[in-house]
């Protein structure tokens, strides 16, 4: 696999999407605008908001401050549960570029799957046709929440951002989204440190020489999964983007798979 910082997936619109993006959740004010600037200056070219965040504008300053042109950036944000439905969604949308301080969002999501979804996801539908979003996509959707949204919509979501680890590997999902060529944004990617001192990871961070980190961002690329790893540090923001000289063999990686035990960082999104 000759992956590289600069490689991308084609989503199902053809829109072109980073395999490695900088998470922002629970980095507000200078930590997420520094965060936001060491991510850029490693090399990330997605970064991804929510509306929920609270930095939306730092995401934005960060970006002006960086330099880097607008189109060479990928911007992800999210629509929150509280600003769900049609009008309501179109305005949201209208904030959250005010605060971004851009004219164009990359990738719009739902950012949970909540009783308003269908009317906000034609509200998605708008604007993407409006040429106001590149892509648009969903976020904590399982298949039933999917099955819906494919048999009451015109656009096929581009992606599901859902979490996903070795501890976390929804196989089900997987299948269901790879045949409707929805590509899985994987969340909470480094388990938030929580498996990190399990064995096996332990055994492949010797063998390969890399971090628990690197191991897990290196396995859900392998998997095609966009990775979002997020931090505040300067040292693990480089380090998670340092993963692009080796490669986990394939009986590795399925010992890896073999980690799934159904562990969530984040709370499980059962609705109905
Ligand atoms: N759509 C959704 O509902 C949803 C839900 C959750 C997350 N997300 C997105 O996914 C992104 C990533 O998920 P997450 O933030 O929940 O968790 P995560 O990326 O799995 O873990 C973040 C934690 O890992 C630590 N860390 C990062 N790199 C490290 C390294 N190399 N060595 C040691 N520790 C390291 C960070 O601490 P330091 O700051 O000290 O590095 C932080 O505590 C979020 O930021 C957000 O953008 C989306």
């Amino acid at each position: 696999m000759n992956l590289n910082i600069e490689s991308t997936y084609k989503l199902n619109n053809g829109l072109e999407i980073p395999i490695l993006g900088f998470g922002t959740w629970d980095l507000r004010g200078k930590t997420a605008l520094n965060a936001t600037i060491w991510a850029l200056e490693s090399g990330y070219r997605l970064i991804d908001t929510a509306s929920f965040y609270n930095n939306e504008v730092e995401v934005g300053e960060a970006i002006i401050a960086n330099g880097i042109s607008r189109e060479d950036i990928f911007i992800t944000t999210k629509v929150w549960e509280t600003e769900m439905g049609y009008q309501n969604t179109i305005n949201a949308f209208e904030r959250s570029l005010n605060r971004l301080n851009v004219d164009y969002i990359d990738l719009y999501l739902i950012h949970w799957p909540r009783a308003k979804r269908l009317e906000t996801w034609h509200a998605m539908e708008t604007l993407y046709e409006e040429g106001r979003v590149k892509a648009i996509g969903v976020s904590n959707f399982k298949i039933s929440h999917l099955d819906q949204i494919l048999n009451n919509s015109e656009i096929i979501p581009t992606v599901n951002q859902i979490e996903f680890s070795p501890f976390l590997f929804q196989k089900e999902l997987l299948e269901h989204c790879r045949d409707h060529n929805i590509k899985i944004e994987a969340y909470a990617p480094l388990t938030r440190t929580n498996k990190f001192n399990n064995p096996v990871i332990g055994e492949m961070s010797q063998k390969y020489e890399k971090s628990p980190a690197q191991i897990l961002i290196r396995w859900g690329l392998q998997h095609h999964l966009v990775e979002i790893p997020r931090s505040s540090s300067k040292r693990h923001i480089k380090e998670n983007a340092d993963i692009f000289d080796f490669e986990i063999d394939i009986n590795d990686m399925e010992k890896l798979d073999g980690l799934d035990e159904g562990f969530r960082a984040v709370e499980d999104p059962i609705f109905d």
